[in-house]
C-alpha cells in the first residue's frame, strides 16, 4: 500500500511517500527556517503562504522522482492538527483536493501520533512502551500499550522544552531554532560551572515546567560580561542541556516505572538531543528498558511520520470523508 504523507503544522512543507512493502521511499522537507529566522520565531501567516507557494511543487517533485501517478497510490494522510491553523489548512485543502481528483482515501493524522509512530521507521516497536514527546509546541508522556491507545500521563505546565531550547537559545544570541545549536555547544561546555534549576523535580506528579529555566537563564545571562565569550556561551549551553534533559528523563523514568512498560521511547524535535539521547539509553540500559533512539530526520517536523500513521489507519480500515475538519489544539485520542 502506497500512501502519501503531507505534513504543514508549523513551519517545514513536507511531502513523503511510505510504501508498506519498502517502507519510507521519499521525504522531502522544505525548511522555512532561514524565513522565520530574521524574526526570532513562527510568524504563522509567512508559515502559510511560503506552505501555499511550497506544497503542490513538492507533491509533484515526489511522484515525478518516483515515477508515479497520482492514482498509482493508495491514500493519502495530511496532519489534520494540532498547529498553526492557517498552515494546517493549506495541507488539508491540498490534500482533499488531491483525494478527490484520483479518487484515492484520505486519512486525518493528529500531528502528536505522527511523532510517537516515527519511532516504528528506525526500529520495529516493543509495546508496551511510554512515549517522551517533546517539541517546540509539546511536552507530553504518553502511554502507548498498541498503535492506536494512546493515553496521556501528563505534560508542561508552561512552556515546551523545545521552547525552553530556542528561548534560552535566544538569550545568547544563538540562531533560531536554537535546539539544535545549544546541542552543538553543550557538548563543548562545563557542566560544573552554572547549575540551572531543575523545576518540581521533586513533585510526584508527571508534569514539567520550564518558564522558571528561561528566567533563571536570563539571570545567569545578564551577569556575563559583553561581548559574551564563545566558553561562556558553551558553559551556559551545557547548563541549560544538563537542566532540561534532567527534568525531561527523570519523568520518564518515573512514568516507565509506574507503567511497567517494556520500552521507553523519545518523539519530536527535542528527540534529536544528543545529551537526552544519551541519559535516556543510560536509564533504559539500568533498568533493562528497550530503547532504540529515533532516526534524526523523524523527530523534526517530517511527512514521513504522516504518511506512516497513515498506513497503519488506512490498513485498519479507518479513513476520513471530505468534510475532514482542521484543529489547533486537541488531545491525541486512541483509534483503535
Ligand atoms: O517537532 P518539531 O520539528 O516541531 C514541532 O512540532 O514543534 O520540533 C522543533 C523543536 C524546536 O524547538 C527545536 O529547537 C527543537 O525541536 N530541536 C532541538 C534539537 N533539534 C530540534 N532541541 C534540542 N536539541 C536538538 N538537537
Ligand atoms: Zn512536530
Amino acid at each position: 500500500m502506497k500512501v502519501l504523507g503531507i505534513e504543514t503544522s508549523c513551519d517545514d512543507t513536507s511531502v513523503a511517500l511510505y510504501d508498506g512493502d519498502g517502507g519510507v521511499v521519499e521525504n522531502l522537507v522544505s525548511s522555512q527556517a532561514d524565513l522565520h529566522g530574521v524574526f526570532g520565531g513562527v510568524v504563522p501567516e509567512l508559515a502559510s503562504r511560503a506552505h501555499l507557494v511550497n506544497l503542490l511543487p513538492l507533491v509533484d517533485l515526489l511522484l515525478r522522482r518516483r515515477e508515479l501517478r497520482l492514482r498509482d497510490l493508495d491514500g493519502i494522510a495530511v496532519t489534520a492538527g494540532p498547529g498553526l491553523l492557517g498552515a494546517l489548512l493549506v495541507g488539508l485543502s491540498t490534500a482533499k483536493a488531491l483525494a478527490r481528483a484520483a479518487e484515492l482515501p484520505l486519512v486525518g493524522i493528529h500531528h502528536i501520533e505522527g511523532h510517537i509512530l516515527a519511532n516504528a521507521l528506525t526500529a520495529e516497536l516493543v509495546l508496551p512502551a511510554v512515549v517522551l514527546v517533546v517539541s517546540g509546541g509539546h511536552s507530553e508522556l504518553v502511554y502507548m500499550p498498541e498503535i492506536g491507545r494512546y493515553e496521556r500521563l501528563g505534560g508542561t505546565v508552561d512552556d515546551a522544552a523545545g521552547e525552553a531550547f530556542d528561548k534560552s537559545a535566544k538569550l545568547l544570541g544563538l540562531p533560531y531554532p536554537g535546539g539544535p545549536h545549544i546541542d552543538r555547544l553543550a557538548a563543548g561546555g562545563d557542566p560544573t560551572r552554572f547549575e540551572l534549576p531543575r523545576p518540581l523535580i521533586h513533585d510526584e506528579r508527571l508534569i514539567f515546567s520550564f518558564s522558571g529555566l528561561k528566567t533563571a537563564v536570563r539571570l545567569t545571562v545578564e551577569q556575563l560580561p559583553r561581548p559574551l565569550s564563545d566558553r561562556d556561551v558553551a558553559d551556559v549551553c551545557r547548563g541549560v542541556q544538563d537542566a532540561i534533559v534532567d527534568v525531561l528523563a527523570r519523568r520518564l523514568a518515573q512514568a516507565a516505572r509506574r507503567h511497567h512498560v517494556r520500552a521507553v521511547y523519545l518523539a519530536g524535535g527535542v528527540a534529536a538531543n544528543g545529551g537526552l539521547r544519551e541519559r535516556v539509553a543510560a536509564d533504559a540500559a539500568a533498568r533493562g528498558w528497550h530503547f532504540v533512539p529515533p532516526a534524526r530526520v523523524y523527530c523534526t517536523d517530517n511527512a514521513a511520520m504522516i504518511a506512516y500513521a497513515g498506513h497503519c489507519h488506512l490498513a485498519a480500515g479507518r479513513r476520513d470523508g471530505l468534510d475532514l475538519d482542521s484543529f489547533a489544539r486537541a488531545p491525541l485520542a486512541s483509534w483503535r
